[in-house]
């Protein structure tokens, strides 16, 4: 056995590791959970320590699992949310204040005071002016909290207290709309319209760079591996090629389509960011998101729809034969693409005497489903033609319910990765690319078939009702509050 990596998922509400083995595949195991906390003004912060902390004890956990095997393991790979950024010390690799979850709309204020440098932003970054990205966060920081040490995304720190090093790599990089999507790299231009120009930066790195060592689970091991999460998913789902896409269903819901080495800035909505750099040559996507999925099931767990949480969404949503006439937008944490209304908060229509617990949970995956299909349309008009297939995975594509939905809004097959854990897959590939130069992404991300294929059960007509009713939902919302 020769060249197993340890891969590491740095997301939103915990973080996954895995041992994985090129000729065995996954032989060991682990996870440790993180707790955001959600605050009124719909602000979600968490400890910086809780995350490291988390890699170490899931990384471990994956080790120990994985029992004497884990001595073949030659590398380390590091996949981490994107956009969630705090203030640390580079010289002690301190944290100076909590860590500003990717969900947290505190710097709402802060983008519409730029908001006439909206488009400027978006052709030079590809994003649109919000505060789910970094930069509004990063600038809050620096108005609010602290003007001492560096001001960065999760990654960084994360990789400073790893190694001692100080980079990120392209694709987080191309989160935070402070960098030139052509040139990818550091945007004056940008940093200017934030107030970061005196910031000092982490240098921008291919995802398949050797940074440095790291001690932090046992053994001396080279970090070899670094993507952001969503991109990593994108990449063990072989979503190599422009035209085709995944859907990951974590904490949030992420749909991204391959475009190519051009990127592609389009008018749909859809975010055009890097998927990737890998041996200096970079490839771009179109991103689509959905702010609350996981994190609006958990929602609905602790109002007690839920009993069990996750694992309960096809018990309770099977126990009636429809939604009962509800409609739920479920933006929990606003809207994002392709309306870009993150100020929004979600709505529950049709309710009557009637409704029970099973009717509100086929509602919430008939509204996730019908925010993912948006974005597939979006990605589809983007690309000129329409998807043959969505790639799924993420924790909630166990659910049988929620993924019958998906096929049934979409009118396509969705192919659930036969692994659920694909960003640490993703990122394990990467880490091979760095520990063996002479590999090829072909050999590096394994070949599976899906587990399921959910294929559509409801007519083309049915599906346009479903989804107009959902449509009209969100205009209503739009309506009363008109940006
Ligand atoms: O953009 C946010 C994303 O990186 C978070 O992913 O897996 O924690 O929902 P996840």
């Amino acid at each position: 056995m020769r060249g197993a990596v340890l891969a590491v998922d740095q997301g939103t509400s915990g973080t996954k590791a895995l041992v994985i083995c090129p000729e065995r595949g996954v032989i060991g195991t682990g996870s440790a959970p993180v707790r955001p906390r959600h605050l009124p003004g719909g602000r979600v912060e968490v400890d910086p320590a809780e995350l490291y902390g988390s890699v170490v004890a899931a990384g471990r956990a994956a080790l120990a699992d994985a029992g004497p095997a884990a001595g073949a393991v030659a590398a380390v790979g590091l996949a981490n949310q994107g956009e969630t950024v705090l203030a640390w010390d580079p010289d002690t690799g301190d944290p100076l204040t909590d860590a500003l979850v990717w969900q947290d709309r505190r710097a709402e204020p802060l983008c519409a005071e730029l908001a006439e440098y909206g488009e400027e932003l978006r052709a030079l970054t590809g994003l649109p002016l919000d505060p789910y990205f970094a930069a509004p966060k990063m600038a809050w920081i620096r108005r609010h909290l602290t003007r001492e040490g560096v001001v960065t995304t999760s990654d960084a720190w994360l990789v400073h207290r790893l190694t001692g090093e100080f980079v990120t790599d392209a694709a987080t990089a191309g989160r935070t709309q402070l960098l030139d999507l052509d040139t990818v790299a550091w945007s004056r231009t940008a940093l200017g319209v934030f107030g970061l120009g005196d910031e000092r930066l982490p240098r921008v790195v291919d995802a398949d760079t050797a940074v440095g060592v790291t001690r932090a689970f046992g053994p001396p091991l080279p970090l070899t591996g670094l993507l952001v999460d969503q991109q990593a998913a994108l990449l063990a789902q072989r979503v190599t090629e422009p035209g085709t896409a995944k859907c990951t269903y974590g904490t949030g819901a992420f749909l991204l389509a391959q475009t190519g080495p051009v990127p592609r800035r389009g008018t749909s909505g859809l975010v055009s960011c890097v998927a990737w750099r890998l041996a200096g040559r970079t490839s771009y996507c179109l991103d689509g998101q959905v702010y609350t999925a996981a994190s609006a099931v958990r929602w609905l767990t602790d109002l007690g729809v839920l009993p069990g949480g996750a694992a309960d969404l096809d018990a309770v949503g099977g126990s009636v034969p429809d939604a009962g006439g509800v409609t739920f937008v479920p933006a929990l944490a606003g809207l994002a693409a392709p309306w870009w209304r993150g100020d929004l908060r979600g709505s529950l229509t049709g309710l009557g005497l009637e409704t029970g617990p099973g009717h509100l949970v086929r509602a919430l995956c008939e509204g996730l489903a019908a925010q993912v299909a948006e974005l597939a349309d979006a990605a589809a008009a983007e690309l000129g033609g329409p998807l043959d297939v969505l790639r799924v995975d993420g924790g909630l594509t166990r659910s049988a319910l929620l993924m019958q939905a998906q096929a049934d809004l979409l009118q396509l097959p969705v192919e659930v990765s036969a692994l659920p854990d694909a960003t640490a897959l993703g990122v394990g590939a990467v880490a091979r690319l760095g520990l063996d130069r002479a590999l090829t992404v072909d050999d590096a991300v394994p070949r599976q078939k899906p587990s399921a294929v959910y294929e559509p059960r409801i007519g083309a007509a049915q599906a346009a009702e479903r989804r107009e009713r959902f449509r009209t939902a969100v205009r209503a919302l739009l309506a009363a509050d008109p940006a």
